[in-house]
């Protein structure tokens, strides 16, 4: 139906007719002359419309905001002063001489060109959402990343390959959707939380290197970074080590970022242990673009009188840290009241907090509510450790060392964004050696830290039956900017490791079996050593758009109550639905009420 893009019409073609199909993003009447904005994924292209083509001017001044129309003009400069170096098309325009509507289109819900439009309005009509120049450049660098992805795949020898979307429950520690099958009465498929059990048994079937951009589901708790229904490029490969599966991997990210954004990512990416993020950053995924550490100072407020410090302090699960913010102490009562309300959401008590005005006068020259419980050397010695200067402020959180990690390391990074401390550059990182299990108190046994099928430490598999928690995984997460943007492990091939690991994580042989026994049987028939990782796409799309949200990367997102506002999905079904499905039907506690 045409000849070009809109955006791609420019001074090359002055002096040529040509045809555009498009929606009209504006249309203005000019004293006689109509001018009409026409885009299309490319971008605008303005149309004059003259008068003397009588009937073809009657028909634009019926035009209307995102009529689709196809368009016959000739390509011809604007005139003096009103080019516009904004656009592609700029410095031309195309003198109508055909109009032809496609279609029309009743008052869109809001305007393309609108920024403030509530995400529900934009969710509810996502298809005149997606028009938006910023959403289509957001799905085009989607399409190109996968691209570059599966080319960098395809020339290192990986098959892209699927997995079974009705399956049976993958533990990666959320809740499963299910299906229920209407064959097999009372019986469930789990949609996959991610496919590692089948990309691992492909490693068994000899295929030596998988990989699948992949629909995962997961009903957790969501946030902008989390959603039910989330792609994966998945990856396994055979007989490599861990150095090597990061090393191809962080090469694939780093042609990534250079192909699509033109970005140098550093070569190699840095490795940080997970007990030294925890401890400087508070975080298994730290972000690095702020210089900002917890410093430990327990052992400084052991002996305190103060309840609040010398409790955490003396206690094994306990931590007491300081966060040094260089130049902070410009802030106001209520800026720190503000700060002790956000770590307030992590779970701490409070945020305590001292203010040097001037260090040479000792603690003469300290601030704080708190200095009257801390004996002055105490004072003194916090104030040294932490390299407080002139004109800083040193937090301190006090509690269970999990609550003291989220609210600093949570705070860090706050503090960071408020206070213009954020490094531009972008900094991934690699973190590596995380333990095996973390004991859980709630229910009173170990927990994988990754899955159950990672691998231990090759010289720590005593550990397994000796000290758990001081096991380390062969695990390894890439964190970009503070996101997790991907993660996996070398596996476990044996199977009386995997069923120690099972043993240990509360899993009896029965329920080894009735679970994973097609996993445990498979591990006896030759498995390779293998291993892999699994990344979120929408999340590395996010971080390269430049977006807040995974949502703004998706082109059908569900809300934050994991539900879709433009299908209405999920809605209900007709009772004969659920009883071939062998399900009774529970009506929402209203509805029983009114009967
Ligand atoms: P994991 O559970 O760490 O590992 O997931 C891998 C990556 O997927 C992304 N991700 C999500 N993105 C959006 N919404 C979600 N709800 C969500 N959950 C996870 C994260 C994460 O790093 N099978 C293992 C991988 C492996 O061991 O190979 C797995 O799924 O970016
Ligand atoms: P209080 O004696 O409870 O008024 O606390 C004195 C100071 O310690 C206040 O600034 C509190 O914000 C702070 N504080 C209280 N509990 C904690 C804690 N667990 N960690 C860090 N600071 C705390």
């Amino acid at each position: 139906m045409r000849t070009h893009y809109c955006g791609e019409v420019t001074e090359k073609f002055i002096g040529e007719t040509v045809e555009i199909c498009g929606w009209v993003n504006r249309r203005r009447d000019h004293g006689g002359v109509i001018f009409i904005d026409l885009r299309d994924r490319s971008g605008l292209v303005q149309v004059v419309y003259d008068p003397d083509i009588e009937d073809v001017f009657k028909m634009a001044e019926q035009v209307r905001n995102e009529f689709v129309l196809k368009i016959t003009g000739l390509v011809r400069a604007r005139p003096e002063g009103t080019t516009n170096d904004q656009l592609s098309s700029g410095q031309i325009e195309i003198l109508g001489k055909q109009l032809e509507i496609l279609n029309k289109a009743d008052t869109p819900p809001f305007q393309i060109d609108e920024d403030e439009v509530s995400e529900d309005i934009r969710l509810r009509y996502r298809y005149v959402d997606l028009r938006r120049p910023i959403m289509q450049e957001r799905m085009m660098l989607r399409s190109k990343v996968s691209r570059l992805l599966r080319n960098y795949l395809d020339d290192n020898g990986f098959m892209d390959m699927e997995t079974p979307m009705l399956t049976k429950a993958t533990p990666e520690g959320a809740r499963d959707y299910l299906v229920p099958s209407r064959v097999h009465a009372g019986k469930f498929f789990a949609l996959p939380q991610s496919p590692q059990l089948f990309k691992q048994l492909l490693m068994m079937s000899g295929f030596d290197r998988y990989y699948q951009i992949v629909r995962c589901f997961r009903d957790e708790d969501l946030r902008a970074d989390r959603q039910p229904e989330f792609t994966q490029l998945d990856l396994e490969m055979s007989f490599l080590s861990e150095d090597q599966i990061m090393d191809l991997m962080e090469n694939m990210i780093r042609g990534v970022f250079k192909d699509a954004l033109n970005v140098d990512l550093p070569n190699p990416f840095p490795r940080m242990p997970y007990d030294e993020a925890m401890r400087r950053f508070g975080s298994d995924r730290p972000d690095m673009r702020t210089d900002l550490e917890l410093i430990d100072v327990a052992d400084l407020m052991a002996g305190v009188e103060f309840k609040v410090f010398a409790g955490p302090a003396n206690d094994p699960n306990g931590r007491v840290a300081a966060l040094r913010l260089p130049e902070g102490g410009k802030l106001s009562r209520k800026d720190i009241d503000e700060y002790t309300k956000f770590v307030g959401v992590y779970g701490a008590k409070g945020l305590a907090y001292i203010k040097v005005n001037a260090i040479a006068d000792g603690v003469e020259g300290l601030q704080s509510p708190i200095l009257k419980f801390l004996p002055d050397d105490v004072a003194m010695s916090i104030m040294q450790r932490t390299g407080a200067q002139d004109g800083d402020i040193v937090f301190f959180g006090a509690d269970k060392t999990s609550i003291v990690n989220e609210a600093l390391g949570a705070l860090r990074v706050k503090l960071a964004e408020d206070l213009g401390l954020m490094n531009a550059d972008w900094k991934p990182l690699w973190v590596v050696d995380f333990p095996m299990f973390e004991w859980d108190e709630g229910s009173n046994r170990w927990h994988a830290l990754h899955h159950p099928f990672t691998a231990p430490k090759t010289d720590q598999i005593d550990l397994l039956e000796n000290d758990p928690g001081k096991c380390l995984s062969r695990a390894y997460d890439m964190v970009l900017n503070g996101t997790e943007v991907g993660g996996g492990s070398i596996r476990i091939h044996q199977d009386s490791v995997q069923q120690k690991v099972f043993t240990l994580l509360g899993i009896d042989e029965a329920e080894q079996k009735e679970k994973f026994g097609f996993l445990l049987d498979a591990l006896k028939f030759g498995c390779p050593p293998h291993g892999g990782l699994a990344f979120g796409l929408d999340r590395l799309v996010m971080l390269m758009a430049g977006a807040q949200s995974i949502r703004d990367v998706m082109a059908f997102p569900k809300t934050q109550s994991a539900s879709c506002l433009l299908t209405q999905a999920p809605s209900e079904v007709e009772p004969s639905q659920v009883r071939e499905l062998h399900l009774k039907l529970r009506l929402p506690q209203s509805e029983k009420a009114e009967g």
